[in-house]
């Protein structure tokens, strides 16, 4: 059947765009996209995005259109635009180019300054620019961003999916601010967003909560997320070298950056829980309002601690939604030694979700590296390449709830103090934690330690966070602390 082509003449100034909307084996080649503004659809809602091109559409884009039209089953091949041509962009590109992906096709690698970037095994006709304009007047149907960072990636992705262009991103910061706002975006343009990069690298967990476990009610989302924090703390545990000895070591293994707060402090942490919240529970949560505390005081002495309670430590993300309250917060916490948390060594993250139906899944792997993000990259792009080819809309949910968030978290807590050993210690702090109704549960005290500076450890029955901190600040006051105690959570 011959494909029936309607040109609409635009009447907007040089330069505006015109795009092809295909249902069946029909094509329409629509309206315009001027700067910032939605395209306007012409023809019925049913007809679906396959494939947008940018500029005039010239008869060789109309013949590639119709190869695949004359041919039923025929792939129809998503150009794909890289932008950002460093660790993973390269990685991405080496798939591309060196396996055979018949539904993509890579066009363009976008890059600043470009010309060293070039590469002898990137295909003579892939299109090597350091002007992101020059992505968008293309013909390339999906850009990938790579660039990281929110400026100016966050404006980059806007105008391609105003563009009509669909987006593939690793950027967690981006997704954790504008990830709903840009989700929007791309449903109102007809074009996919798809992040699954952006959180865990190469575990394919976002993925997984978009379809796989999209029939459930999930309540609970909780993962090991950052390979710097977990790198730091299995080299404590396995060496028992302070933490600023695993952290040089990490930075010169290239594991953590020469500022490592991002990763220590929590921030990158929270901005992937974020991501999970929305894609996994369809809260929408800033990273901002998720409480984030440092591995920075974890030193090998509460190793041999947690030891002696059958645990380790791992900076833990958590979020359970109750209620209409998401309780949520990354940080350091004990988990038992034989728990799936308790397993997951050096720079492998963990992703536990727990359902309504379907229970509790785990879902464990390489979470950063150029190799395994960009499998997750090119993985969204095939997905990406196949629903558009099959005029879906976006696979993402476009409602979300906007919960108050909470980290008053109910647990048992382990406290580890630092002192100037006194007749008396143990007494004043009992008074102190009785005062504020908490309960004792044992007290490990190692021996060999200098009397000077010696640590030892009160571990408490369960108690909301928001009980334990007024008795926290008061001991921090106590003349015989040396530094304000250490207190984790116990999450067996
Ligand atoms: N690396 C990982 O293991 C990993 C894992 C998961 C997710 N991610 C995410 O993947 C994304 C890329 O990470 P990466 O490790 O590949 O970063 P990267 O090695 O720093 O690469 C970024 C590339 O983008 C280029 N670039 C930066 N700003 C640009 C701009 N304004 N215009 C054009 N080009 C620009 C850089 O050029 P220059 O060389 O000139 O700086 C560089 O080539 C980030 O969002 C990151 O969070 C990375």
């Amino acid at each position: 059947m011959p494909i029936a082509a309607v040109t609409v003449p635009t009447s907007s100034p040089a330069g505006s765009d015109d795009a092809i909307f295909r249902r069946n084996k029909a094509v329409f080649i629509c309206f315009d996209f001027t700067e910032n503004a939605c395209p306007t659809y012409y023809g019925s809602e049913s007809y679906s995005t396959t494939r947008t091109i940018l500029g005039r559409t010239s008869s060789k884009q109309l013949e590639d259109t119709s190869v695949a039209d004359t041919h039923p089953g025929a792939t129809v091949v998503g150009r794909v635009a890289l932008v950002g041509f460093g660790t993973v962009g390269r990685a991405v590109a080496r798939i591309l180019c060196e396996t055979a992906k018949p539904s993509l096709r890579l066009t363009h690698i976008c890059n600043r300054n470009v010309g060293p970037k070039k590469q002898p095994w990137v295909p003579a006709d892939v299109i090597w620019t350091e002007d992101f304009r020059e992505v968008l007047s293309s013909d390339a149907d999906i850009v990938v961003e790579l660039i990281g960072g929110l400026a100016p990636a966050e404006e980059f992705v806007r105008s391609a999916l105003l563009a009509g262009k669909s987006v593939v991103t690793a950027n967690k910061q981006l997704i954790a601010r504008h990830g709903p706002d840009l989700l929007q975006l791309a449903n109102r343009t007809r074009c996919q967003l798809e992040f699954g990069a952006s959180v865990a690298g190469g575990v394919p967990v976002l993925p997984a909560l978009r379809t796989g476990l999209c029939g459930d009610r999930l309540h609970g989302i909780s993962g090991i997320l950052n390979g710097t924090c977990n790198y730091i703390l299995s080299r404590i545990e396995t060496a028992r070298i302070p933490f600023s000895d695993a952290l040089e070591e990490a930075q010169a293994r290239g594991y953590a950056e020469a500022d490592a707060s991002e990763d220590l402090d929590g921030g990158d942490a929270r901005a992937k829980l974020a991501i999970l919240a929305l894609a996994g529970l369809q809260a929408c949560v800033s990273p901002e309002q998720i409480r984030a505390r440092t591995i920075r005081a974890v030193d090998a002495v509460d190793f041999d601690y947690a030891t002696e309670l059958g645990c380790t430590i791992r900076q833990i993300s958590r979020a359970d939604l109750k209620d209409g309250t998401m309780f949520a917060e990354v940080g350091p916490g004990l988990v038992a030694t034989s728990s799936p948390f308790g397993r997951v060594q050096n720079n492998q993250n963990l992703v536990l979700t727990s359902g309504k139906y379907g229970g509790d899944m785990a879902f464990l792997g390489a979470g950063a590296g150029g190799d395994p993000t960009a499998v997750a990259v090119v993985s969204d792009l095939m997905f990406v390449a196949q629903s558009l080819s099959a005029g879906a809309r976006s696979h993402w949910p476009q409602q979300f709830l906007a919960p108050k968030v909470s980290c008053d978290f109910e647990a048992p807590w382990y406290l580890r103090f630092l002192v100037k050993d006194q007749p008396g210690i143990i007494a004043k702090l009992a008074a102190i934690l009785s005062a504020h109704g908490l309960n004792i549960d044992a007290v490990l005290q190692k021996p060999g330690y200098e009397k000077a500076a010696l640590p030892f450890v009160i571990t408490l029955e369960p108690c909301r966070d928001s009980q334990l901190h007024p008795a926290l600040e008061e001991m921090a006051a106590l003349d015989f602390a040396i530094k304000p105690c250490l207190c984790l959570p116990i999450l067996r």
